[in-house]
């Protein structure tokens, strides 16, 4: 294997919450990194890349050595996507993957657990990233924001239950030490924040930073799938989200990992951290340009 600074990395979902963060991360350090998505943003290193569309990975994969995952987005079944990539890349020598999964999704599991699963079978040095939900719902255009925005409401079924929301950047952050450490980061690490908050708790930390009411609206878990099909989303997919909310509900979120300060040695950012930030951020905006 080539030394750190002579390897090549592909960041996957280049444009999102975490491959952002991740390209930010190891071009600071000074790395070689080509980035990959459907809509790249025209810069050096940038190739279109479509899970759907296997024409696309030859030149995706030429000369990587390690490649952080994220799997195709809004694909019930995304592993038969994923096996002819992975097996392109270990073919060409990708020696490290490290993938993104979910706090709430073990290996095995449909979806993001039969990645891990087949990372974990295929790749030499793998690493899964099980994060809990991100902070970056409560912004931009994810509909919990749009109903903080619209209606000062953040409707879940999730009662009292608590989770350890977590700011993408600190996903990111993690990824980059697995994608570069020398001794490797393997196995899968369970990422949060660093608190465990209740959604009656998180709307009680908007309010604050926002400066106007927002409150928690709970609903039972049949409601939760009824108000989702109503805003057009398929009965399974509806059960799977409400289900989601479920084990929330049920207390099987409600932890705290350290994970993020153990790996990157700075503590992960709490939820009232990042909305202060992202309240700043979107206040010093440039506007429009004025004629
Ligand atoms: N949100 C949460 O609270 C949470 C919590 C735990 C785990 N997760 C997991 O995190 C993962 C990422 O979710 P996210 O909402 O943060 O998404 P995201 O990373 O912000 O966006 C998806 C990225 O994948 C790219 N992409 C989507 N479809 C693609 C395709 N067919 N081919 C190539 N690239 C594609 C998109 O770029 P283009 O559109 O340019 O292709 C974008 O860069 C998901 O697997 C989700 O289950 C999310």
């Amino acid at each position: 294997m080539s030394t750190d600074h002579e390897q090549h990395y592909l960041v996957t979902g280049a444009t999102g919450n975490t491959g952002t963060h991740v390209a930010a991360g190891l071009r600071d350090r000074g790395l070689r990194v080509r980035t990959a998505s459907r809509h790249p943003v025209p810069a050096d290193g940038a190739v279109r890349f479509d899970w759907g569309d296997v024409s696309t990975f030859d030149a995706t994969l030429d000369g990587i050595d390690a490649v952080y995952l994220v799997a195709p987005v809004g694909v019930a079944d995304p592993a038969p996507l994923v096996r002819p990539f992975l097996e392109s890349a270990v073919d060409r020598g990708v020696q490290r993957v490290v993938q993104l999964g979910s706090s709430a999704v073990g290996k095995g599991d449909p979806g993001l657990g039969e990645i891990h699963s087949l990372v974990s079978e295929l790749v030499p040095r793998w690493t899964v990233l099980r994060p809990s939900w991100f902070m970056q719902n409560f912004v931009g255009d994810h509909p919990l924001a749009e109903g903080i925005r619209t209606s000062g409401q953040i409707i879940t079924a999730t009662g009292a239950g608590r989770l350890g929301f977590i700011d993408a950047a600190d996903i990111a952050a993690v990824a980059v030490e697995a994608l570069t450490a020398e001794d490797p980061i393997e196995g899968e690490l369970i990422l949060t924040g660093p608190e465990a908050l209740s959604y009656a708790d998180a709307a009680a930390v908007v309010s604050d930073v926002h400066g106007r009411p927002v409150e928690h609206i709970d609903l039972t878990t049949e409601q939760m799938v009824q108000r989702l099909v109503d805003t057009g989303l398929a009965p399974e997919f509806a059960r799977m989200l409400a289900g989601l909310d479920a084990r929330i509900r049920a207390g099987q979120e409600d932890r705290v990992t350290g994970t993020v300060e153990m790996v990157t040695g700075r503590p992960a950012t709490s939820l009232r951290d990042f909305l202060t930030a992202d309240a700043r951020a979107t206040t010093e905006a440039p506007g429009p340009a004025v004629p």
